[in-house]
C-alpha cells in the first residue's frame, strides 16, 4: 500500500468512494487556483471544451495529474500501471444555478471493464453550502442503470443525463472537502450535486484514471496519458504533453483530442458538445 490503509481500500470497495483523502497541501491548492484565476482574468472563464482534458493545455495541470500523492492513492485502488483518460473542471460560480444530476459516470464513457476511479481534487473548499458532491453509498454495485438525456443548460454534464431509477436521497452522503483534499469514486457510483447559492466559488478538478488493461469499447479513436508504470496493452493513443500553457501546439492537439472524445460522449444524440 502506498497511501491508503487496507481499511480505506475495503471502504472504497464496499461503498464505492472514499473521502476526504489528503492530496495537495493548502499552499499547493492555492497556487493552482491562482494559476486558473489568473488565466481566467485574461481569457474569461474556462468553458466548453476547454473545461475538459485541460491537462493537455496547461503544464500545471499536466503536473497535477501526475502528482505523487494523488497517484499513490489511485495505485492502491487500481494497481501500478495507470493512464489518465480524462479530466474536467467542475466549477460552480457563487449564486449560480449550475448543478449535476444523479448519474453514473460509466453511462457514456465506453470504458470496459468498469475499473475507473475518479480523483476529484478540491481547489477551493467544497461544502454543503456551495454544492459539494453527494453520493449514494454502495450504488457502484449496481450494473449500468438506464439514463435519460435532458440537455438542461444548468446541468454541468455533457448530455444533462440522469438516472432513470428512483434515488433514495435519504441515503446520500455529502463529500465535503477542504481545498487540497480529494475524494475517490468508482465509475458506477451514483452521484450528483446541487447548485451553489452561497457567496463562495466552488472549484473542483476531476481526474479520471484507468488501469492500462481497460479498453475503449465505443469507438476506436481514443487517447490517454500514461502517468505511472508501463502500458503493455496500447489500447489508447499516447497523448502529447503541453510544451507551454495554452501554446499553439497544445491548443491544436487539445482540439483534436476533445473532438474525438466528444464523438464518443455525444454519440447517437446528433448534438455537439456544448460551448
Ligand atoms: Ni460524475
Amino acid at each position: 500500500m502506498k497511501a491508503l490503509s487496507e481499511a480505506a481500500v475495503r471502504q472504497y470497495d464496499t461503498a464505492g468512494y472514499l473521502a476526504p483523502v489528503p492530496a495537495l497541501t493548502t499552499a499547493e491548492a492555492a497556487v493552482l487556483r491562482n494559476k486558473l484565476e489568473r488565466f481566467e482574468a485574461d481569457a474569461g472563464v474556462l468553458a466548453g471544451k476547454l473545461r475538459h482534458k485541460s491537462h493537455l493545455l496547461f503544464t500545471w495541470l499536466d503536473e497535477l495529474i501526475r502528482h505523487p500523492r494523488i497517484l499513490d492513492a489511485v495505485e492502491d485502488v487500481i494497481g501500478p500501471d495507470i493512464l489518465c483518460w480524462g479530466s474536467s473542471f467542475f466549477i460552480k460560480e457563487k449564486r449560480n444555478p449550475s448543478f449535476v444530476s444523479w448519474h453514473q459516470d460509466s453511462t457514456y464513457w465506453g470504458l470496459d471493464p468498469a475499473d475507473v476511479v475518479t480523483a476529484w481534487v478540491a481547489l477551493s473548499d467544497s461544502t454543503p453550502e456551495n454544492g459539494a458532491m453527494r453520493v449514494i453509498p454502495g450504488s457502484h454495485k449496481l450494473d449500468q442503470v438506464p439514463h435519460r438525456d435532458t440537455f438542461r443548460p444548468e446541468n454541468l454534464l455533457s448530455r444533462g443525463q440522469e438516472v432513470m431509477v428512483e434515488v433514495d436521497e435519504s441515503q446520500a452522503q455529502m463529500l465535503a472537502l477542504k481545498a487540497g483534499e480529494m475524494s475517490l469514486h468508482h465509475v458506477r457510483l451514483i452521484h450528483g450535486s446541487d447548485p451553489n447559492p452561497s457567496d463562495t466559488r466552488r472549484i473542483g478538478f476531476a481526474i479520471r484514471y484507468i488501469p492500462t488493461y481497460v479498453r475503449q469499447a465505443a469507438g476506436s479513436d481514443d487517447s490517454a496519458t500514461l502517468v505511472r508504470g508501463v502500458d503493455l496493452f496500447h489500447h489508447f493513443e499516447t497523448e502529447q504533453r503541453p510544451d507551454a500553457d495554452m501554446s499553439e501546439a497544445a491548443q491544436a492537439y487539445h482540439a483534436s483530442v476533445t473532438d474525438a472524445h466528444a464523438q464518443i460522449l455525444m454519440r447517437d444524440t446528433g448534438r455537439a458538445m456544448r460551448a
